[in-house]
């Protein structure tokens, strides 16, 4: 079915991703430091969050639009309680495709069948490092690398279609960019590479920090011989390759070097039910309170195409060091990424 709504730029509404957590079990350097993050932090209270109710109404109103595929996001979106129950109610809705889930891991393996049970389809597990001192330097939880690889195990035999992410950032991870590469390659997991991006204001985000598709791509391609892999659907965020003769797959996403704007058919519902259309937007619209204040599906779906038909958001394509530190920018804890 074609989407029936297409944004100033004629970017058809084709994926939702939905934060169900502001909460992380983990306090990344680049993502939520603890300076900020800790103890007196005011994390989102229980009754601002869209109860499982809501994300299905939404979701439902979203599907008639023309999204057919949805991801599920956090912080960590394994806090969330029942998050089984929410995905049981979410996978079988007429017109969903695809449904997937982006995890640090730390929890996965535990809950792995019962997701897949559910019917999640897919998960997506960050992991920054394989060095253990690298990696627990970056969570600040003492978490270390073998229990999240464990999981990443675990999901595979649960039936789940999984792919690592590793976020690079120059000086904190670069060494562990072959190392990542070759211990996925021989597991057969496919590995992404994703550029440093200035999501939020508390991560310090600065050009010289981004190491590039480019310099990556070159990296792997002095040990192995890669292939390009054409996208699995339009708007594909990550551009992917194969180890020659294999059917192992490496992808990179190139928020910075190689923009994707123009093809970008995302948008996020934060936790507490504001709607994004981009993941670097200032500001939200309020789904949580009109849903609340008693909307009828016809008027959430009026309100939502408004929105959409305006949108001329391409932030990766104007960034600069000016947008990059004086923009106003929600965090990537809170959109979910
Ligand atoms: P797949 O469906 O498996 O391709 O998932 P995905 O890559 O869309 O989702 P995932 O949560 O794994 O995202 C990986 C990285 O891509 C995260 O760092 C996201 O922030 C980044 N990303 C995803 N969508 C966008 C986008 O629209 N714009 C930008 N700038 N980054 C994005
Ligand atoms: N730049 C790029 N990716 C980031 N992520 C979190 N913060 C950033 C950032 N500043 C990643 C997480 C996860 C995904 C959802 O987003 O590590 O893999
Ligand atoms: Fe790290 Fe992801 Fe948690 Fe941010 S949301 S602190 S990147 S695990
Ligand atoms: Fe989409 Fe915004 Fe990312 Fe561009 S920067 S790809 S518009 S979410």
């Amino acid at each position: 079915q074609q989407s029936v709504i297409t944004d100033k730029f004629g970017r058809a509404l084709q994926d939702l991703r939905i934060s169900v957590t502001d909460r992380c079990n983990f306090r990344c350097r680049y993502c939520m430091p603890r300076e900020i993050f800790g103890k007196d932090f005011a994390f989102l209270p229980k009754e601002h969050l869209l109860s499982f109710e809501e994300i299905e109404r939404l979701t439902k109103v979203f599907l008639e639009l023309g999204v057919r595929k949805i991801r599920l996001t956090g912080g960590e979106p394994l806090l969330r309680r029942d998050i089984k129950h929410l995905i049981e109610r979410l996978a079988n809705l007429d017109g969903l495709e695809d449904i997937g889930l982006t995890t640090n891991g730390v929890l996965l393996g535990k809950m792995a069948t019962g997701l897949k049970q559910a019917g999640l389809k897919r998960v997506n597990v960050s992991l920054d490092a394989i060095d253990d001192e690298t990696f627990m330097k970056i969570n600040d939880s003492n978490v270390k690398s073998q229990p999240v690889i464990d999981s990443i195990i675990k999901a595979k035999e649960a039936g789940l279609k999984v792919k690592v992410n590793m976020v690079v950032k120059k000086g904190m991870n670069d060494h562990q960019i072959l190392p990542m590469a070759n211990f996925f390659k021989k597991i057969g997991v496919t590995l992404r590479f994703i550029e440093f991006m200035d999501v939020g204001q508390t991560n310090g985000w600065d050009f010289k920090h981004v190491v590039t598709k480019k310099e990556i791509f070159e990296m792997i391609a002095n040990e192995h011989d890669l292939e390009a892999v054409d996208p699995a659907y339009f708007g594909e965020v990550a551009k992917r390759y194969r180890y020659t003769g294999t059917d192992i797959e490496v992808g990179f996403i190139t928020s910075v070097s190689e923009s994707f704007c123009s093809s970008c058919t995302r948008a996020r519902i934060a936790a507490d039910g504001h709607f994004f259309t981009c993941l670097f937007a200032g500001e939200g619209l309020n789904l949580k309170d009109i849903l609340r204040d008693g909307a009828t599906n016809q008027e959430l779906t009026e309100t939502i195409i408004s929105r959409w038909k305006y949108r001329d958001d391409r932030y990766s394509d104007e960034r600069t060091e000016e947008t990059a530190k004086n923009r106003k920018k929600i965090e990537m804890s809170y959109i979910g990424g």
